[in-house]
């Protein structure tokens, strides 16, 4: 059966901007909501993106973007950045793994649960990166 997008929406995130991160997120969340998504499926999306999010904010030294998509089938979230990549993903993979620097530990983050975090709340998860090029991280939820 074909797949048929019904919202397709793309969302800038600034690099380094720890006040602006999270508004990817949140009008994300507001969309899924107003469609009446349950509330379950908000929270384990708007996670997983928030996560995307601040990993571009904090390491990828470049500007960023998320593209949502909602089709008659899943909800699948790209978040894309053209940064400094991920040398070893199968470390970065790993949970504890962080290269958070001592301001952002101050800040709480850098325990190094996102990405086991995005993989663990969506249906499916996939990461490329390449050193120098950026990385792409997407992700499917089931909703129906
Ligand atoms: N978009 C990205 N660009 C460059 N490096 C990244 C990117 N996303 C993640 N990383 C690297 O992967 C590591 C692990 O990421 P992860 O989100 O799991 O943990 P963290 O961000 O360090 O800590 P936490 O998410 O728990 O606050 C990061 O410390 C960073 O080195
Ligand atoms: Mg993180």
């Amino acid at each position: 059966m074909k797949e048929t997008i019904l919202i397709s929406q793309s969302f800038h995130i600034e690099e380094g901007d720890f006040e602006k991160a999270g508004t990817a997120t949140e009008k994300i969340r507001e969309i899924l909501k107003s469609l009446g998504i349950k509330p379950d499926i908000v929270r384990r999306v708007s996670v997983a993106v928030f996560e995307a999010e601040m990993n571009i904010c904090m390491y990828a030294h470049s500007p960023g973007n998320v593209l949502f998509n909602l089709t008659d089938l899943k909800i699948e979230v790209q978040v894309t950045d053209c940064g400094v990549g991920i040398p070893d993903l199968e470390k970065a993979m790993q949970k504890g793994w962080s290269t958070a620097t001592d301001e952002m530990r101050e800040l709480g983050f850098g325990a190094g649960l996102g990405l086991p975090n995005m993989k663990e709340n969506s249906n499916t998860f996939r990461i490329e990166s390449e050193p120098d090029k950026g990385t792409r991280v997407i992700m499917t939820f089931d909703y129906l």
